[in-house]
């Protein structure tokens, strides 16, 4: 099988298969504040790819997606190409990230006006759905629910609010039952080449979303997590102006890191990681 390179994200190479199929290769790179860094965690692109493997196998009734099969390898997904929609879908049942900063501002969080008194990482009354740009370069700007719905049509847009909500609320509810928070997440949508409307990209993965340990949860403060958090927490006690180069990571950073994405994978699959290694494919059954 002929593989043609076609991008690379900040984390994935990107290879065409043929019209209809592309390849997503997870790298071990991490980026942080959209700024790749120097050093890699071993294995990341594994869990990533098994993470989303098995939240695909298991929301195809709330909406289809573009998983066609896991290689071997673990880091490999061969995958329905589609016609990504240029809106990032981001739905938060926490305050915290962005969302907290802006509601710190202005009250609001694109455009939800949300109750006062709020304190950092409090639950909301609902999830919210909070659009954001997929910049080309650069950093997601957060953008009202008007703005997004003119990025891509009315129709479309309530169609990926609604599935973006009740996906969260799924895995969501899956999580907390395996004691993890899943504070907020990201989503991608596509069209396929008969015009449904596809969930592509990773799906509830560490990268993608934010899980808090649910036994150590307290508002008021930033949560401990099994995220990027720890990484940017890091990397923002260097007093790192958040532009490139990024800082290298001490070898406690990467396997801290390492485990609390390893640790993430387990509880939210009940498989062992490296029964995941030894058959990718026992995410989706
Ligand atoms: N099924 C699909 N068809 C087409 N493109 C896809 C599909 N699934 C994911 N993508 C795109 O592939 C890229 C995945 O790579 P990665 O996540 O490393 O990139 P990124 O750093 O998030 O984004 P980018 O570099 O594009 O700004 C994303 O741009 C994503 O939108
Ligand atoms: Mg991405």
């Amino acid at each position: 099988m002929s593989e043609t390179h076609v991008a690379s994200g900040k984390v994935r190479e990107i290879y065409a298969l043929d019209d209809e199929r592309l390849l997503l290769v997870a790298s071990d790179r991490i980026s942080t504040f959209d700024v790749v860094l120097p050093t890699e965690i071993p294995d990341k692109g594994c869990v990533l790819t098994g993470l989303s493997g098995f939240w695909f196998a298991r929301t195809r009734e709330i909406v289809p997606n573009h998983l066609l099969a896991l290689r071997d390898d673990g880091r490999s997904t061969e995958c329905k190409r589609l016609e990504m929609l240029p809106i990032e879908c981001v739905v938060r049942g926490y305050i915290t990230g962005s969302g907290w900063k802006d509601y710190q501002a202005t009250g609001e969080v694109c455009g939800h006006r949300l109750p006062e008194g709020l304190v950092e990482s409090q639950q909301l009354p609902q999830p919210i759905f909070t659009p954001a740009t997929k910049a080309q370069t650069g950093h997601d700007e957060n953008i009202t629910r008007e703005q997004a719905a003119e990025l891509v049509g009315r129709e479309t847009f309530d169609t990926v609010e609604r599935i973006s909500l009740e996906l969260y609320g799924f895995a969501s509810e899956h999580a907390r039952a395996r004691g993890i928070v899943l504070a907020d997440t990201k989503l991608e949508f596509g069209f396929d080449e008969k015009g449904e409307l596809v969930l592509g990209d990773e799906a509830f993965t560490p990268d993608s979303s934010r899980f808090w340990p649910a036994d150590e949860y307290e508002p008021g403060r930033p949560q401990p997590s099994f995220d990027k958090q720890y990484v940017r927490d890091y990397c923002e006690s260097l007093g790192w102006g958040k532009t490139a180069p990024g800082p290298e990571l001490p070898d406690g950073v990467v396997a801290g890191t390492r485990g609390r994405y390893v640790e993430a994978f387990e509880r939210l699959t009940g498989i062992g990681f490296d029964d995941y290694l030894a058959d990718p494919d026992v995410v989706l059954r």
